[in-house]
C-alpha cells in the first residue's frame, strides 16, 4: 500500500489560484462578484466528480497511446446543454460512442481510450463578446454554464448559480453512464449486436456490411474459446472517462483537490482537462492552472501554433516529459493540414518529447452554409482525418487518437454523409447549442471509415 504523502509537490510557485492575478480571456463579465464567491465556495466543498486514482489509470492508458499501443477515441458535445438533458440523449451518445469504440478496435487493433466531451462541457470562448439582432446588442451565449442561449435581455447576463448547475448536471450524467456501463449495457456482444444491426438496416452501414461480419466473426472465435466475453476491461464502468475544457477557471480551482497518496493537485470536474486554441498563451492564467494539475491534460493546436511556440508550452505543461499526460489536438482544417502539421511534428520529434498526437476534424473545417447556418461538410471532416493519418506514417511518427463533436441524437448539422444532408435539410433538425454534431449516423461511418483506412495501412 502506498503510503500517504504530507508533503505538497506542486510546481513551483504553482497553487490553485496563481492564475487569478495573470491576464485572462474568454470570461464573463460576472455583475456580482459576491454571488460569484459564494458559489465557488460552496463548489470547493463539494465532492469531486473525478477521482486523481481515476485520473491516474486515464494517464497510464494515454501513456499506452503515446506508445501507438492504444488509440483515444475523445468526442460528445460541442456544448452540453441543461434542456437537452436526459437518460435517452445520454444512452445515445454512449450507445454510438462504444459502437465507434468496437469499430476503431478492430481497425488499430489496440484498446480504444474512451473519453467523453461530457459531464462539464458547458462553457464556450466566442468569437465575439456580444451578439446583435433586430438592432439590440447583448452579451454572446458562452454555454449553459454561463448564461441562457435565448437572445433575451434577463437570460444573457452572466449567473453565478448556473455552475451550480453544470457541477450537479455532470454529477448526475457521470452516475447514469456508469450505472449503464455497470449494467452490462457496454457489453462486447450487445456491442457488437447493433453494429449487425447498422450493418443490415441503414444504407450507410451496408457499406461496412463485409467488415462487420468479420467483427462479428472475431466475437464469435473469442465466444467459442470460452473466454467471458462480456467482461471485457476495455467496455467496462472503469474506462470511461470524462474531459472538458478548461475555461471557467474559478470553477475548476473550486473543484481541485490535494491528493495525500502522491502530494499532488488533481482537477476533480473531470478526468482529463483541455486548454483551448484562443486561450492558450504562456503567461496566462489558463496555462498556469494547467501546468499545476496532475490530470491528463489535452491543448488544441490550430493554425497560428509555431514550432517555437509549441515547444514553449510543452516545456511549462509536460517539464518531465511525462508519458500520457499531454495529447495535443491538432486542429488545422482539411487545406493547411498538410503543410501545418508536419513540421510541428518534426519539432516535437527532434526535442525528444513524448506527446499523444489527436486530430480534430471539426474546429478547422467550419463553414456558413448559405442560409445562415453554421456547418462542416462530412468530406472535410474525413479528408482531414485522412490526411493527419498520412502524415504521421510518413514522419514515421503515431496517429494517437481522434477528437469529434458529435451526438447520439439524428440531427441535421453536419452536411454529407452517405445520408446525404444538404444545404435545405439543415434546417429539419439543427439543435446545437454552439458547433455542428456529426449525427449518429455519420459519427459510425466516420469511425468505419477509418476503421478501414487503419486497416489498410497496416496491410
Ligand atoms: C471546442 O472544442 O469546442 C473549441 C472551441 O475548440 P477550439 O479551442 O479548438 O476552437
Ligand atoms: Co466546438
Amino acid at each position: 500500500m502506498q503510503k500517504p504523502m504530507n508533503k505538497k509537490t506542486s510546481p513551483p510557485g504553482w497553487n490553485t489560484e496563481s492564475w487569478r492575478t495573470l491576464p485572462i480571456k474568454q470570461q464573463p463579465d460576472y455583475k456580482d462578484p459576491k454571488k460569484l464567491k459564494a458559489v465557488e465556495k460552496a463548489l470547493s466543498t463539494l465532492p469531486a466528480l473525478a477521482s486523481p486514482d481515476e485520473a491516474r489509470a486515464l494517464k497510464r492508458e494515454l501513456a499506452d497511446a503515446a506508445h501507438g499501443n492504444a488509440f483515444l477515441l475523445q468526442g460528445g458535445d460541442c456544448a452540453e446543454s441543461f434542456a437537452e438533458f436526459s437518460d435517452d440523449n445520454l444512452r445515445r451518445f454512449f450507445r454510438v460512442l462504444l459502437q465507434m469504440t468496437m469499430a476503431l478496435m478492430y481497425g488499430a487493433s489496440c484498446p480504444v481510450v474512451k473519453v467523453g466531451r461530457i459531464a462539464g462541457q458547458f462553457a464556450k470562448p466566442r468569437s465575439d463578446n456580444t451578439e446583435q439582432k433586430d438592432g439590440k446588442e447583448l452579451p454572446a451565449y458562452r454555454g449553459d454554464m454561463v448564461n441562457a442561449m435565448e437572445f433575451e435581455e434577463e437570460g444573457r447576463a452572466p449567473d453565478p448559480e448556473r455552475l451550480l448547475r453544470a457541477y450537479y448536471q455532470g454529477a448526475a450524467t457521470i452516475n447514469y453512464l456508469r450505472t449503464l456501463a455497470r449494467g452490462g449495457y457496454a457489453s462486447l456482444s450487445r456491442i457488437n449486436r447493433w453494429n449487425m444491426e447498422f450493418a443490415a438496416r441503414s444504407a450507410q452501414g451496408k457499406r461496412f456490411e463485409e467488415l462487420i461480419e468479420r467483427i462479428n466473426e472475431a466475437v464469435g472465435f473469442i465466444k467459442a474459446c470460452g473466454l467471458p466475453i462480456d467482461e471485457v476491461e476495455h467496455f467496462s464502468e472503469a474506462s470511461f472517462f470524462t474531459s472538458h475544457e478548461a475555461l471557467l477557471l474559478g470553477y475548476e480551482s473550486a473543484l481541485t483537490r490535494l491528493d495525500r497518496t502522491d502530494g499532488k493537485y488533481y482537477a476533480g470536474s473531470a478526468h482529463m482537462l483541455w486548454v483551448g486554441d484562443r486561450t492558450r498563451a504562456p503567461g496566462e492564467a489558463h496555462i498556469e492552472y494547467l501546468r499545476g494539475i496532475a490530470n491528463p491534460i489535452g491543448m488544441k493546436v490550430g493554425p497560428s501554433m509555431t514550432a517555437d511556440g509549441l515547444l514553449r508550452l510543452i516545456d511549462i505543461l509536460n517539464p518531465d516529459n511525462e508519458a500520457g499526460r499531454l495529447t495535443l489536438i491538432s486542429r488545422m482544417g482539411s487545406t493547411k493540414v498538410g503543410g501545418l502539421l508536419p513540421p510541428l511534428i518534426r519539432a516535437v520529434q527532434s526535442a525528444g518529447k513524448t506527446v499523444i498526437w489527436a486530430c480534430d476534424p471539426m474546429h478547422g473545417n467550419t463553414i456558413k452554409s448559405p442560409n445562415g447556418y453554421k456547418t462542416r461538410k462530412f468530406t472535410d471532416i474525413l479528408s482531414e482525418v485522412r490526411q493527419f493519418f498520412a502524415i504521421h506514417k510518413a514522419e514515421g511518427t503515431f496517429a494517437g487518437g481522434v477528437h469529434f463533436e458529435m451526438t447520439g441524437q439524428d440531427v441535421t448539422e453536419c452536411l454529407g454523409g452517405a445520408q446525404a444532408i444538404s444545404e435545405t435539410n439543415l434546417s429539419a433538425r439543427y439543435h446545437t447549442h454552439c458547433d455542428p454534431r456529426l449525427n449518429s449516423s455519420q459519427a459510425l461511418e466516420l469511425a468505419f471509415l477509418i476503421a478501414e483506412t487503419l486497416k489498410k495501412q497496416k496491410a
